[in-house]
């Protein structure tokens, strides 16, 4: 997604190669990222700058990390990813938000924009979310963005669920 956006609260841009301790803050957190938590600040600054590189030098158009913030806030809370899948041949969305901005409905409506968004500039014509079957919070936000259960497959050792939801339900 190279397009800053705006939903009715959130503040939505590409992230940064130099933003990793921001990235830390969401990547380093393992109450955030629970199947695995990057162990340093070191760490979470190679990921992001292996991935900037990725999106910039491989990945079509309009795919990537988004940086979310709340309108008027500098502190980037979350990110949303619009990514070639690593569970099936199609484009994947994603989220993860930091803790304390938890249970205000941020990760459906930076999800959702993100969809809209990438259906309405033509990106693809459907997304798929692999969400865990214990992550109860995000089967919600799979389920609140209109997205239809496929399967359930196993992923990286545990069960998931895959969600689809094409552009012509919108
Ligand atoms: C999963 C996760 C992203 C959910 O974030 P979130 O912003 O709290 O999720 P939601 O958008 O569903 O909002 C949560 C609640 O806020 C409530 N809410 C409060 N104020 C709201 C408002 N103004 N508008 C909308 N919803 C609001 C909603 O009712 C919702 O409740 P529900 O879960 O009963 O539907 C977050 O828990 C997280 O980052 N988890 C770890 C990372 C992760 O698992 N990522 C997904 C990997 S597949």
């Amino acid at each position: 997604m190279n397009r800053p956006f705006d939903t009715e609260r959130l503040r939505l841009r590409p992230f940064r190669e130099d933003e990793g301790e921001a990235w830390h803050a969401i990547w380093g957190d393992p109450d955030v990222i629970w199947w695995g938590a990057n162990e340093s600040l070191e760490q979470s600054r190679s990921v992001l700058q292996r991935l900037v590189r990725r999106e910039r030098e491989e990945w079509p158009d309009g795919l990537g990390w988004l940086a979310v913030r709340e309108q008027g806030g500098d502190e980037i809370v979350g990110d949303v990813l619009l990514q070639p899948a690593q569970f099936v041949d199609g484009i994947e969305v994603g989220w993860h938000f930091r803790k304390h901005v938890w249970n205000r409905g941020y990760a459906t409506e930076a999800a959702r924009g993100t969809i809209e968004q990438a259906f309405a500039t033509r990106v693809c014509d459907e997304v798929h979310a692999l969400v865990a079957l214990q992550n109860e919070p995000s089967l919600r936000v799979a389920a609140k963005l209109g997205m239809q259960a496929v399967k359930e497959i196993e992923y990286a050792d545990l069960p998931h669920r895959m969600f689809v939801r094409h552009a012509s339900e919108a």
